[in-house]
């Protein structure tokens, strides 16, 4: 029998018992099972005994090894239970991370994009920056045509081109109509929704400088007015409400013939204009603007090399930031809070 085995026993289960943390335990199995440690500090010193007494030694040795190895490992068990594993209360509120949202205009083209692509309809974006002849000529408007005081222009300052003029930062998404007739290469059908940023130099409560419209534009054999309500229709009561209805109003538009303004009846007073006897605030009339329309006048579908005697089309164009503001029943007194980022303004989207 090794005689220091049972003495060094207890020595180490005392040891044991005052250890409270991870690192001392780590210490104290280090002391004994380590390579410089205790338990091979016995195996070294048999080295020299007896064969027969070395093998009982030896195997003694190893009883008390596995000894220490258990109890450290069962100290290490009640170690994580007690101390590591501190008591969690599920009913304390979480800490509330700011969160990030995107921004109304945003939110509005998502879904404008959805309810067209439902119909089939492309989403397109054509470019900001353009040629004079893209936004203007081509859509009916000739070099000096009053039309062209319609839609206030910011021109880049670069140098005209002889055939396509000069160049401008689009003061609507029409441009886009001719562009993707361009891009079908004269053979219709064309349904297209072209999503993009306009600028006009105007800089007041209700203008900002650059803003967004949607185009949209069909164009097939047959195609009427029939086509381009029933489509009004769709958008406006999936965007705004099933009670919601619209109104053609006749107005002009070079690009279009005949043209519309297009009108939908207000929420706030539900078109009826009034607001317990008085005139509602919102709109006045009972109607809301949304924006331009009308079939493709021939002279378009010409630019676009299509060919007005087979084929017919409609278009549109409506603000974004207008019909966003519309949906969300929010009349703004500054539109131009949209774009300020203004946080407390834009976290409530
Ligand atoms: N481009 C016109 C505007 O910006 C809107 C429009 C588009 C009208 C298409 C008719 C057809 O006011």
């Amino acid at each position: 029998m090794n005689e220091e085995i049972p003495g060094l026993l207890s020595e180490f289960e005392n040891k044991l018992k005052d250890v409270s943390s991870l690192t001392s335990l780590e210490e104290l199995k280090n002391e004994y099972l380590g390579r410089k440690g205790i338990v091979n500090g016995l195996l070294v010193k048999i080295q020299t005994q007896d064969v027969t007494v070395r093998k009982t030694s030896g195997s003694e040795i190893n009883v008390f090894k596995k000894n220490i190895e258990e109890k450290i490992a069962d100290h290490k068990t009640n170690l994580l239970r007690v101390s590591e594993s501190p008591f969690v209360d599920v009913s304390i509120p979480k800490i509330k991370l700011p969160q990030g949202s995107l921004h109304i205009v945003t939110h509005a083209i998502e879904e404008i994009s959805r309810l067209f692509e439902r119909l089939g309809f492309i989403r397109m974006s054509y470019r900001e920056v353009e040629w004079e002849y893209f936004s203007f000529e081509a859509l009916n408007m000739p070099k000096n045509h009053p039309a062209r005081d319609d839609f206030e222009t910011f021109f880049v300052d670069v140098s005209a081109d002889d055939k396509w003029g000069r160049m401008v930062m689009t003061p609507h998404t029409s441009n886009g109509q001719i562009r993707e007739m361009e891009r079908v290469k004269s053979t219709p059908p064309i349904k297209m929704i072209n999503i993009g940023k306009t600028y006009r130099p105007n800089w007041d409560a209700s203008h900002v400088p650059m803003f967004h419209q949607f185009e949209g534009l069909c164009i097939d054999k047959g195609i009427s007015i029939v086509n381009l309500k029933g489509t009004i229709d769709y958008f406006v009561k999936s965007f705004f409400g099933f009670d919601r209805v619209f109104r053609l109003r006749p107005f002009h538009f070079q690009f279009t013939e005949p043209s519309f303004e297009i009108d939908i009846s207000c929420d706030v007073c539900s078109g009826t204009g009034i607001v317990n006897g008085l005139k509602c605030k919102l709109c006045k009339s009972g109607w809301l603007e949304l924006g331009g329309a009308g079939m493709v006048h021939p002279n378009v579908l010409k630019s676009g090399n299509i060919d007005s005697n087979m084929y017919s089309g409609w278009a549109f164009g409506f603000g974004i930031e207008r019909v966003a503001m519309m949906k969300e029943g929010l009349k703004l007194d500054d539109i131009r809070v949209l774009y300020s980022g203004d946080i407390r303004f834009l976290q409530q989207f």
